[in-house]
């Protein structure tokens, strides 16, 4: 099996040269002190050996899970937000058939989300297609009360109950939670679902290689199996031991930090297959709650090209000088589609005719990354070389290693997220949630 590999050569003359050898010492020691457990947030590193650590029996009992509900439903609902859904996501949407929820001929049932916003309309879209489908819920909150995934699973369970009876319920809904505390873990008891639990020691966006992300997954189609394998392939790739130039989790939590202290604020996650879409909104999440606190922080933002080039192109080109491109650049495509001949010509594309639709992709990104280089954007690339299970679990442990050691590079705790809660308190108090009667005055006149 292949790695995957980081090419870091177009950084050059974005950051002084040899400074990438002056870092590697800390970084390497910012790895060690993750093994250690002597670092900040040091009671949240579980997932730091997870791949190795999941046993095949988990892995059996979540495949017997998806297998059941499988063999029950068309559609099933993951409901969750943050954490609890968009590694989920990220590789569903990579792995299957683009279009296999439009397809009659579909071998799996269709995954559906909620409880990651709270548009009245998304939700009451959802109710209204379920109301007449075979549907189960996979409901996931590690606290069990996070306002937007309880809001959707009262209104599903709801459903759930007018459409089936008390056992028949039970069998539609999964619940992964908390060992033993929170509200979900009580209702799960109480009703007699089947559960999950989310390690105490393992964060809402390391979560993925847990039952949060691998029963979805497993409902969807996917080869578990395969994705945890690629995961420990990289666990060892990328072990304390490992010369840094070997390791690609160290080098690019060393040139990301360089490129920040070079005034590159903002990074920006590239990738030319829309399938990645949701893998940018993972990797959003793990490295912008990871760093972004005491004031600092990298802001991680992402584009799909070559759509996005023509609509955010013209910034990246020419726009504030403060940006870096990390392209997520898949080797081989899985399928092949050849450009046809015509004999009219009137679009001028038969000089590519015969060629492969990945080759005008591939000559769109060769020539994007000299372009934004020549324009003062510097560029990583991440070679993923096909978009399989295998290599998806490769990616995930890659950049969750990579933001541990690159949290604390920068100098902050990158496992908790404090921030988070200041807009939820604020609500709480618009809503009136006893408790919180004295807020409320208060927001309200700064309204
Ligand atoms: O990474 C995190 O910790 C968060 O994104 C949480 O996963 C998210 O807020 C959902 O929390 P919970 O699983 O408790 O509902």
């Amino acid at each position: 099996m292949q790695k995957i590999t980081i090419d870091i050569s177009k950084t050059a003359g974005f950051i002084p040269d040899g400074a990438v050898l002056k870092l590697e010492k800390d970084v390497l020691a910012q790895q060690q002190k993750l093994h250690d457990k002597s670092g900040a947030g040091n009671d949240f590193l579980g997932w730091l050996n997870l791949p190795s650590a999941i046993t095949a029996s988990e892995i059996k009992t979540i495949k017997e899970t998806a297998a059941r509900l499988k063999s029950k439903a068309d559609f099933v609902v993951v409901v969750g937000i943050g954490g609890s859904y968009l590694g989920a996501r990220a590789v569903i949407d990579a792995l299957s058939d683009s279009f296999d929820h439009l397809r009659t001929n579909r071998q799996n049932p269709v995954v559906l989300y909620a409880g990651q916003n709270i548009g009245e309309d998304y939700t009451y879209e959802l109710l209204d297609l379920l109301k007449d489908k075979s549907f189960a819920v996979v409901v996931i909150s590690k606290s069990g009360t996070t306002t937007e995934p309880a809001i959707a699973f009262r209104l599903l369970k709801e459903l759930l109950e007018k459409k089936y009876n008390t056992a028949e319920v039970k069998e539609r809904i999964v619940a992964i939670t908390d060992e033993s505390k929170g509200a979900l873990r009580t209702l799960a008891t109480r009703e007699g679902y089947q559960t999950f639990v989310i390690p105490d020691d393992v964060g809402g966006r390391f979560s993925v290689l847990t039952p949060v992300g691998l029963l979805p997954i497993a409902i969807a189609g996917i080869d578990i199996d395969k994705l945890v394998e690629g995961a420990r392939d990289m666990e060892k790739t990328i072990a304390p031991g490992t010369p840094f130039s070997e390791n690609p989790a160290a080098v690019y939590a060393a040139v990301r930090n360089l490129l920040y202290q070079s005034g590159k604020t903002t990074e920006i996650l590239v990738n030319y297959q829309p399938k990645l879409h949701f893998l940018a909104e993972w990797w959003k999440q793990l490295y912008g709650e990871s760093e972004g606190k005491e004031n600092k922080g990298i802001f991680p933002a992402a584009v799909d090209f070559t759509t996005d080039l023509h609509s955010m192109g013209q910034w990246i080109q020419e726009g504030e000088r403060n940006i870096f491109e990390t392209v997520l650049s898949v080797e081989k495509p899985n399928h092949k589609v050849l450009i046809p001949s015509d004999k009219d010509d009137l679009d001028k594309l038969n000089y590519i005719a015969g060629k492969r639709v990945d080759e005008v992709n591939k000559m769109a990104e060769l020539g994007t990354l000299v372009a934004h280089v020549d324009g003062g954007v510097p560029n990583i690339r991440i070679v993923i070389p096909e978009l399989t299970a295998y290599y998806l679990g490769q990616l995930i442990f890659f950049f969750e290693k990579a933001c541990g050691i690159s949290g604390y590079v920068l100098g902050v705790n990158p496992f908790d997220q404090p921030g988070v809660e200041a807009y939820k308190s604020n609500m709480f108090a618009l809503l009136g949630k006893p408790g919180f009667e004295k807020e409320t005055e208060a927001i309200r006149k700064r309204l």
